[in-house]
């Protein structure tokens, strides 16, 4: 006589799938109610969570003992009939009939019980469990498949540049430097100057990795470690810049309002702002920017840099993304493109989130003219040695080209309503934390 087949394992997400059969559960105790008849096991599989009703009737007595004494987190195999249960959060429940318990654990840190944010920190590696890091971090797959898409469907090929690079990009007071086996070496700012090649080379491509700023700053928008996506298209203007930053971000949020609705509800995130956001978003001069702000009583000088606070007070009183353009040349970097109409301004844009999360896209048209570039290298004190092969993309079939950078974790905190963004990255890299 053969032995019975083992019954086939199943997701929680996916149990609805297995009503009225036998199935295998394997996953960790995620809470426990007990009573001298009953045990009702909350497990979680990484894919949802189920309560598992363990009945003294039902099961062996060693195996009814067991589940009584299992504590927060302890990982387990189970097996048991799934049954619909209206009452269920999905819907389903599990008559369980066998259990294994593959370690028993005493003494989880993190409780169902509040915590401070300082200790939620010190444990992210065991916080990562907990539901509200759960609906953060799927939203943040689902956002950076949606970038993806659309820019696959957009004709822009994904193009990886490296972490590791001879020169700054973005300014050299943010650099992690290294030694490279002597020569001196830093973590990227952003892959925009190696993306730059890359759209000579395939007309449009983007590159969506971490990069890396040493920002003294301890703020609830700066990470040292962060991850960016950068679209780089050739014969690109501003005009052209600005809407395809436009139909990223609204088909960013179009994707997760339709699949991520539970996770929004889970970080109860308001959806009528975000549902309310449509193309074209409303623009302002830098200078229209300054004189708002002046108005509303903020003491802010034309050349001034925006801060958290200007961010703020200039999102307020729109409902969509606001996109600020022609920057002073002197606040940005060398490779802007000065505006042929006032070369004292760049042809630039910041795109700030609505409701005061500050900017999430930065981009501009680039210089390509080999003299003025040099000439712009040299007023800001860049060191051209490493960026020769730079120098060569406008040396040989040299085109007007634009591009940006989208923040990924300023995007998710304002998506998901958050008040920090620490909360968006597994393992956030600040400003004195480098641990876990
Ligand atoms: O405006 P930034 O510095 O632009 C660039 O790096 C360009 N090279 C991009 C390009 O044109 N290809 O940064 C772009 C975005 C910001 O709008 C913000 O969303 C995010 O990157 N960002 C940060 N996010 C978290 N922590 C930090 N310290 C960040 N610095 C920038
Ligand atoms: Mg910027």
């Amino acid at each position: 006589m053969s032995a019975a087949p083992d019954p086939p394992l199943a997701r929680i997400e996916l149990l609805g799938e297995h009503e009225g059969r036998r199935v295998r559960l394997q996953g960790w105790l995620y809470n426990r109610r007990s009573s001298s008849k009953l045990h009702f096991l909350q497990v979680r599989d990484g894919t949802g969570i189920v309560q598992c009703v363990v009945a003294r009737a039902d099961v062996r007595p060693e195996v009814f003992q067991q589940a009584g004494e299992l504590g927060q987190e302890s990982s387990l195999k189970l097996c048991g009939t799934v049954q619909a249960d209206r009452r269920a959060p999905g819907g389903f429940e599990l008559l369980l009939d066998d259990l294994e318990v593959l370690q028993n654990v005493d003494g989880y840190p993190i409780s169902p019980k509040e915590h401070g944010v300082a200790f939620l920190l010190e444990h992210r590696h065991l916080w990562l469990r907990s539901r509200r890091p759960h609906a953060v971090l799927r939203i943040r797959a689902e956002l950076e498949r949606a970038c993806h898409d659309f820019l696959d469907a957009q004709g822009f090929l994904r193009l990886d540049t490296p972490i590791l690079t001879p020169a700054a990009c973005e300014g050299s007071t943010t650099l992690f430097e290294t030694d490279y086996f002597g020569q001196k070496a830093f973590l990227t700012q952003s892959g925009q100057l190696y993306s730059e090649a890359g759209c000579q080379a395939f007309g449009r491509v983007y590159c969506f990795g971490p990069t890396f700023r040493a920002e003294k700053s301890k703020t609830r928008r700066h990470l040292m470690e962060f991850w960016m996506v950068e679209p780089e298209a050739a014969f690109l203007d501003l005009e052209g810049d600005i809407e395809l930053a436009e139909g990223l971000v609204c088909a960013l949020l179009e994707r997760v309002l339709e699949r991520c609705r539970p996770e929004l509800e889970t970080l109860e995130r308001e959806l009528a702002p975000l549902e309310a956001i449509a193309r074209p978003f409303p623009r302002l001069t830098y200078a229209e920017a300054v004189q708002r702000l002046r108005k509303a009583g903020l003491a802010v000088e034309f050349g001034d840099d925006f801060g958290g606070d200007e961010e703020t007070a200039l999102s307020q009183g729109f409902e969509r993304p606001l996109v600020i353009h022609r920057y002073p040349a002197s606040l940005k970097p060398f490779y802007m493109k000065c505006d042929p109409e006032d070369p004292s301004v760049v042809l630039n844009m910041d795109i700030l989130a609505p409701q005061g999360y500050g900017e999430i896209i930065g981009g501009s048209v680039r210089e390509e003219q080999l003299d003025v570039l040099d000439a712009q290298m040299r007023e800001k004190g860049v060191d051209s040695g490493p960026l020769e092969w730079y120098r060569d993309l406008r040396r040989y079939g040299s085109v007007p080209h634009a591009g940006f950078g989208l923040g990924l974790e300023r995007t998710l905190t304002w998506i998901c309503g958050l008040h920090h963004l620490r909360e968006t990255i597994p393992f956030p890299r600040m400003l004195g934390r480098l641990h876990p």
